[in-house]
């Protein structure tokens, strides 16, 4: 039985910074931030939305394609959890209107998060193959204003529909998989910003491609040239580039191409939203689907990471048809809408965003109609509504 990748959502909030903008600001030369670093606009998260809302609104982009009995399992993988112990999955679960029979949880590895939730929904949908599951990785990456690691931030959400029989992307059995304890990136109970060691980090992603990358193929004999594609977890583009010229050094002109051509069709959103962290790989993922020059059947490759660290490489075909699953111009959409920010009011939204509202204070969204947000809290209790 196949099971796999049946339906992708992703959204992002309604508001940007241009690159070139911010490096003027930051005293930088533009092409650092846009070759150097790789990106070119980032999303900003204002105050009325958080990992909860997003989320609710990725997974509503393909909601009434659905049928919602049929979800079992709600998995929620973030790095910006909005609660110490009630996950996020189940104000999603609520917003949705989901069953109360679904098991619905969250889970933690930095941005391996919404990886190890897709793997514990493949193994959940091969159990109860009648039942699929929704796995949602939402974050804002926040590492401070005038750092080193801020061309890196960006808001979003990614969420997917795990089934049998899928209708975008079959999933191979089997992964390589490696950890290791270690500070490369972290964000304590009492910060709302990452702490990171970017050059260290970007070290040992590379290491850590390597050896998945190189494990999974002798396990399952497969060669370089046998992969269509290869998607990378993106925090920014040139650190999957850095990975993507390892993937094909030595490998001849042909899929020197393929997997450079690839990996520019998969690096357009990233490139435009910035990090999102769980989200940022399978964002990659759609990017590719929507730019990239798939056919029925190609192997794609996905290289997830976490900081901490923890990553996997696994594999999955491309099914026949799957272009008409994607919303390609309603992803163009949600970007094209986004307002830009001069420099001073992103620090400004950047700086609100950091403080809770004191209860009872309701927030108002600017936000389309439909889309849900975060309204404030009530007796310590925090309200998602529709706008
Ligand atoms: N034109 C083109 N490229 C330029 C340039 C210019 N004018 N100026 C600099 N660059 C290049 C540098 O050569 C370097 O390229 P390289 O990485 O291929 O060597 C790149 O731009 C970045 O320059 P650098 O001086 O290293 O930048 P930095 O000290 O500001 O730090 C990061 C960059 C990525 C390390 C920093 O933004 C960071 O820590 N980000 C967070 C990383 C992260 O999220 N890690 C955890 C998640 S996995």
């Amino acid at each position: 039985m196949k099971v796999g990748i049946d339906q992708i959502g992703y959204f992002t909030p309604n508001k940007y910074v241009d690159m070139v903008d911010l490096a003027h600001a930051r005293n930088q030369d533009p092409n650092k931030f846009l070759i150097g670093i790789g990106q070119s606009k980032m999303s900003v998260a204002d105050a009325t939305q958080d990992a909860v809302s997003m989320g609710i609104n990725a997974t509503l982009r393909y909601l009434n394609k659905i049928n919602k009995s049929k979800v079992g399992l709600l998995i929620f993988g973030t790095e910006s959890s909005v609660d110490q112990s009630k996950s996020g999955s189940l104000f999603v679960k609520s917003a949705l209107k989901l069953d109360p029979s679904v098991r619905a949880f969250e889970v933690k590895e930095a941005c391996f998060g919404l990886t190890a939730g897709l793997m514990i929904a493949q193994d959940f949908v091969r159990l109860h193959p009648d039942q699929t599951a929704i796995v949602i990785g939402s974050d804002i990456a926040r590492y401070g204003l005038k750092t080193a690691g801020e061309v890196t931030q960006g808001a979003g959400s990614v969420s997917l529909l795990i089934s049998s029989n899928p209708r975008i992307l079959e999933l191979n059995e089997g992964h390589s998989a490696y950890s290791e304890d270690i500070n490369d990136f972290w964000r304590p109970n009492n910060s709302k910003l990452a702490k990171v060691d970017g050059k260290y980090s970007t070290q040992v992603y590379l290491d850590f491609f390597k050896h998945t990358f190189n494990d999974y193929k002798e396990q399952k004999n497969l060669e370089t040239k046998d992969f269509a594609a290869i998607v990378y977890h993106l925090p920014f583009t040139k650190m999957g580039l850095k990975a993507n010229r390892i993937a094909i050094e030595g490998e001849d002109e042909e899929t020197n191409a393929r997997l450079m051509d690839s990996f520019t069709a998969a690096k357009e959103l990233n490139a435009n939203v910035g990090n999102i962290y769980t989200g940022s790989l399978y964002l990659s993922l759609l990017s590719l689907l929507e730019n990239g020059d798939l056919k029925a059947g190609d192997l794609t490759g996905l290289f997830s990471y976490g900081s901490g660290a923890m990553a996997e490489f696994y594999s999955a075909n491309v099914v026949e048809g799957y272009e008409k699953q994607i919303d390609k111009a309603g992803d163009e959409a949600l970007l094209a809408k986004r307002k830009k920010l001069s420099v001073d009011e992103y620090e400004r939204i950047f700086s609100e965003a950091l403080e809770d509202p004191k209860n009872d204070v309701e927030l108002v969204s600017d936000e389309d109609s439909g889309k849900y947000y975060f309204a404030g809290i009530k007796d310590d209790i925090r309200q998602y509504q529709a706008k």
